[in-house]
This record gives C-alpha cells, sequence and structure tokens, in this order.
C-alpha cells in the first residue's frame, strides 16, 4: 500500500558502514515499511570509524529508531550502547540498535537470521557435524549460534590461528566438539566425507569473482546440505556444483532477508513482510522474478 511518503512524524532507521553504498538493506526495509504502511524510512549512512561515538550520539540526539550496524564497526559499537540482548553479548558483535528513548540495546540478528534460514528450509542442526569455511566475523556469529543449538563444528580457516582461536572459545563455552583446521583440499575431502552440512562464510566465489568457489566440486556429494552466505552472485558457484551434485542449497539472501527482518520487527512490533523484502533484494541483486 501506498502512504504519504515522509511526514512530521516520520521515524528514522538506516544502517552505519564504511563502505556502504552497496547495501541492500535500504530497499528491503523501504520496501517493507511500504508494505505495512508504515511511518518510516530506512537510509544509508557512510560512517567513518573515527567518527563512530558521535554518530551513537546522533543517533540518540535525533531520535533515531534503529540501525544496522555493518562492517567494520559491528564489534567497536558495543561499548557505545546502553545494553546488550544476552545472545549479542555473548557472541560480542553486533549488527541491529533498538533505540526505546535514548537506551540503546544491541541484538545480532546476522546469527539468529542465518538459523531462522536454515530452520525454514527444514534443517534442525542438532547433533549434525558441520564444516565452516572461514573464522571471520560472520563465521563467529554462526558458529556460535550452531554450537548453541548441538551441533559439531569443524572450522576450516586459511590462517590456521584464526579457526584455532574461534573453535577455542567456542570449546570453552558449549560442550560439543569444536575442531580448527587449515582450509586444504586434503582437509576439506577428509572432513566432507562425514559431514551432514558444509557453510561458507568466506568471500570466495563474491562478486567479482564469481568463477571461484571454495571447495572442489568432486567433493560434494547428494547427502550434504550446502550453506553459502554469499548472496552476491545469489547463485554462487558454489552452489551451482553442489546443486549439480545432488546436493540441498540454501542461498546467502535468505540469510540476508531473515537478519533484515529480525530487525524490523524489534523497530516496529510488527512481522516484517518476509516475501517483499526478498523480491526487493533480488530485483536490487539485478533479478526480476
Ligand atoms: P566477515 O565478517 O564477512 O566474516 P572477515 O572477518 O574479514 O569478514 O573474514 C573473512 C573470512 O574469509 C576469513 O575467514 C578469511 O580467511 P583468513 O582469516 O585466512 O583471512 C576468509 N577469506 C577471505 N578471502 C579468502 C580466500 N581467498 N581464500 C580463503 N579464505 C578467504
Amino acid at each position: 500500500m501506498e502512504s504519504a511518503l515522509i511526514s512530521g512524524k516520520t521515524r528514522v532507521c538506516g544502517i552505519i558502514g564504511d563502505p556502504i553504498e552497496h547495501t541492500m538493506s535500504p530497499v528491503m526495509h523501504n520496501a517493507a515499511f511500504r508494505q505495512l504502511g508504515l511511518d518510516y524510512v530506512y537510509l544509508a549512512f557512510h560512517v567513518h570509524q573515527e567518527e563512530l561515538d558521535k554518530a551513537i550520539d546522533g543517533m540518540r540526539a535525533m531520535n533515531i529508531r534503529g540501525l544496522n550496524v555493518t562492517i567494520p564497526h559491528k564489534v567497536a559499537i558495543i561499548p557505545l550502547l546502553d545494553k546488550l540482548d544476552p545472545l549479542a553479548e555473548k557472541i560480542g558483535a553486533i549488527n541491529t540498535i533498538v533505540n526505546d528513548d535514548g537506551m540503546l540495546t544491541g541484538y545480532n540478528t546476522d546469527a539468529t537470521g542465518f538459523l531462522q534460514a536454515l530452520l525454514e528450509s527444514g534443517i534442525k542442526p542438532e547433533g549434525k557435524k558441520v564444516v565452516i569455511l572461514g573464522a571471520g566475523g560472520a563465521s563467529r556469529a554462526i558458529s556460535f549460534i550452531l554450537a548453541g543449538r548441538g551441533a559439531n563444528l569443524v572450522i576450516l580457516n586459511r590462517q590456521l590461528a584464526r579457526a584455532e582461536d574461534l573453535a577455542h572459545w567456542i570449546a570453552q563455552v558449549f560442550p560439543e566438539e569444536t575442531e580448527a583446521l587449515v582450509l586444504s583440499e586434503e582437509n576439506l575431502s577428509l572432513t566432507l566425507a562425514t559431514a551432514d552440512i558444509l557453510i561458507n562464510t568466506t568471500s570466495v566465489g563474491m562478486v567479482p569473482d564469481i568463477n571461484e568457489t571454495p571447495v572442489p566440486a568432486e567433493l560434494l556429494k547428494p547427502s550434504l546440505i550446502v550453506f553459502d552466505i554469499v548472496y552476491n552472485p545469489i547463485q554462487t558457484q558454489l552452489l551451482k556444483e553442489a546443486e549439480s551434485a545432488g546436493a540441498k542449497t540454501i542461498n546467502g539472501l535468505d540469510m540476508l532477508v531473515w537478519q533484515g527482518a529480525l530487525a524490523f520487527e524489534e523497530w516496529t512490533g510488527r512481522k516484517a513482510p518476509l516475501e517483499v523484502m526478498k523480491q526487493e533484494a533480488m530485483k536490487a541483486l539485478g533479478h526480476e522474478n
């Protein structure tokens, strides 16, 4: 439904990051606000690291209702907030802020959005052997939420020390087995032979390097569930090859939409129109169906 564009009562949400121009979030959220006839607007703000504290002061001063937070601010922003949701506190990174009359609370809907995308596909992580590629910020949120749901993790990373640090941290919190290995063809072959789920959290295969894949095609098999969190392109080389191998696949768009939807619900108290958000993100990514 169409409503007046901007009024004296319009509530403001947005996203802060550096760089920020390529974000899909404004199209998703503005479409969702329009769909529900909500007097809200969502903008992208380019915020440099050294001005993060001023940006958060501005959020309070101008009563901005909510912000998404992206690279490189997801960890550095934490001391500037008043409260953290318990999951966000454990993960040590946030991607969503809710402003309740000056009280700023941080959430991590990357983690919960990832989990929703998985559950929505009918996959339960409990007791599954999950091979996770990458040990950066995204892997941290995903590894934590999966370990919390009783999955057994093997984290493979190019820099072994980062995988070891992450596995060590997970092992301190959860009883499930968590292993760390260097990302090599040999270790992929070894671990994928008995894995239920493979998750790519690295940037391998992202535009412009769309022909790259972190896993040789011959290691993919029909019994594997392959989740690539890269969403540009929506169907990465890894997902193409997984599909050819007969594996079930989940793409990064589902996680992108879910993390946005969960933030939207925190800001507005309304159920997010997931399908509209997904269609708009797809259009923005150059898919017209
Ligand atoms: P994010 O927040 O998206 O996870 P990040 O913290 O920069 O971003 O992490 C990027 C991840 O992609 C890391 O695991 C990185 O591996 P290293 O820790 O070894 O750098 C991984 N990565 C990026 N480019 C890669 C490549 N060409 N091959 C393998 N791994 C790569």
